[in-house]
């Protein structure tokens, strides 16, 4: 299935993560994801819905995308019957680019969250054997993140659901340097 076969791929690629942050059209990326993730939502009874408020972000496309796909994933795979996923994005303090994947399954402990952060652990692996995964998309969407200087936060609830937070900084302004005095003392002061 084709997103295994993404999620399989990153791992792989977990050793070097190419990152390159460019300011990025939020649409296509989120078309992509939905497009690879409605097919598993339908098929396990999952409402799958996005809401994206932002045009444009400075994040890298390829990594956004897998950090979605395997979000999205986690949320529906974690879920209860009926249960829905929502992706949001939007800006914050018209700043950051603030990235979300809620859902209203299974929900995890603070224990359990800070567990599911560590790569190979499965925190629902006892109670639902049937659910398949090796235990590394979570912490693979917080170090490519981070990769991206994103803040990656874990909000859950056992039996309530969960909220997947990236906080992503806008582009660095360019500062204009001078080319007056103080700059040319400063670099003779320096040599
Ligand atoms: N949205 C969620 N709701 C409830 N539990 C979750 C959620 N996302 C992750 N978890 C728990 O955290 C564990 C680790 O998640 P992670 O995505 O790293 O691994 P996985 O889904 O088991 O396998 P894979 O490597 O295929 O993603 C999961 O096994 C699950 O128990
Ligand atoms: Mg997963």
């Amino acid at each position: 299935m084709l997103v295994n076969d993404i999620l399989d791929t990153q791992k792989v690629e977990l050793g070097a993560l190419d990152v390159h942050k460019r300011d990025s059209a939020l649409r296509p990326v989120v078309e992509d994801v939905m497009e690879m993730m409605s097919l598993g939502a339908e098929q396990q009874s999952i409402r799958l819905t996005h809401d994206v408020t932002a045009e444009r972000g400075f994040i890298d496309p390829r990594l956004l995308k897998q950090i979605l796909v395997n979000l999205i994933s986690n949320g529906i795979k974690y879920s209860r019957p009926n249960g829905s996923v929502h992706l949001s994005i939007s800006m914050l303090n018209a700043k950051d680019l603030r990235v979300a994947v809620e859902d209203d399954g299974l929900g995890m402990t603070p224990e359990e969250v800070e567990r599911a952060l560590t790569p190979y652990f499965r925190v629902h692996a006892k109670d639902h054997p049937t659910i398949e995964g090796t235990g590394l998309g979570l912490p693979l969407c917080k170090s490519m993140a981070e990769a991206m200087d994103g803040r990656f936060t874990v909000s859950s609830e056992k039996g309530v659901g969960t909220r997947i937070e990236i906080l992503l900084p806008p582009e660095p302004e360019v500062e204009w340097v001078s080319t007056g005095a103080p700059l040319v003392a400063a670099l003779s002061s320096a040599a």
